[in-house]
């Protein structure tokens, strides 16, 4: 090795770039090791939310033991059926949504964006739970639409009647804690259970300013806002009608009840 002044310009700036190679090797070498590691979480987390939305989570149990009671299906939006061509463990609905070929505009589906997603993918990921004998328990769909900072993504769960809501979370939104954020509130989350979707097969389900007056015959489709906090409440109503509308998941839920599971 040849000799060098490591106090002058040059032995500084080889010992920086020295010191600089030592801890890029380190951190590429844990980026890459770390990367199961890491999906493994990220899928752990999607399985809990989904559980979570339906009641089911049991933190005291293995998430994949508990997700193993959950079949997850692809529909296709646009005809409201099963699409056995596509691979739910690897279909990505988010990324659909951004890809021209695999989404429909909604000048295309002919609505307004309510929802403020951009563009509807042409297929949904739906998670099914069964009973022993096959028949559907819960229906756990996914939604997501705009609130007054970020798009709120969760899923509903519906009992066995495809009317009854069994739960609702969300997870993962950027609005602000106290305010909007208030969408994480047990008590709010809770007060959905039981709620019906429909009146006479019309969609029916709002989440209204301010509070439900118990004796309102509507009552039983209604949600409170949330106070201080009337953007993202409109955000989240506007998402819950546009996934359970006819641009959503209505014609699955259709064919569902005419046709069973
Ligand atoms: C710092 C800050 C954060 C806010 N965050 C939210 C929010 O997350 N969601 C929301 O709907 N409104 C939020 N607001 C309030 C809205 O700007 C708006 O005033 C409110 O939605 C009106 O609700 P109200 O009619 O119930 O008072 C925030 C306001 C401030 C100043």
């Amino acid at each position: 090795m040849p000799n060098f002044d490591k106090d002058s310009v040059f032995g500084t700036l080889l010992v920086a770039f020295g010191v600089c190679l030592v801890c890029a090797i380190v951190v590429s070498v844990a980026a890459v090791t770390l990367q199961p590691a890491q999906q493994a979480n990220i899928e752990r987390d999607r399985q809990m939310n989904i559980l979570a939305a339906a009641g089911l989570y049991d933190p005291t149990r293995p998430v994949a033991d508990q997700f193993a009671q959950i079949q997850t299906r692809v529909v296709d939006l646009r005809t409201g059926r099963y699409s056995d061509a596509i691979d739910p463990a690897t279909y990505n609905p988010l990324q659909a949504a951004k890809t021209p070929e695999l989404s429909a505009s909604f000048a295309d589906l002919g609505t307004p964006d309510k929802a403020k997603i951009g563009r509807r993918e042409h297929h949904a990921l739906v998670y099914l739970v069964t009973a022993d004998n096959g028949t559907l328990d819960k229906l756990i769909l996914p939604i997501r639409g705009y609130g007054l900072w970020s798009t709120l993504q969760g899923f509903v769960a519906l009992e066995s009647d495809l009317n009854t809501i069994a739960g609702l979370g969300f997870f993962a939104h950027a609005e602000t804690p106290g305010l909007g954020g208030e969408v994480d509130n047990p008590a709010w989350k809770a007060s959905w259970i039981g709620k019906q979707l429909f009146a006479a097969d019309q969609l029916a389900i709002q989440v209204i300013k301010g509070k439900v007056v118990p004796t309102n015959p509507a009552a039983n489709h209604q949600i409170d806002g949330l106070a201080g906090a009337t953007l993202t409440t409109r955000g989240v109503h506007n998402l819950i009608r546009f996934w359970l509308g006819d641009q959503g998941f209505a014609p699955y839920l259709q064919n569902l009840k005419t046709e069973g599971t």
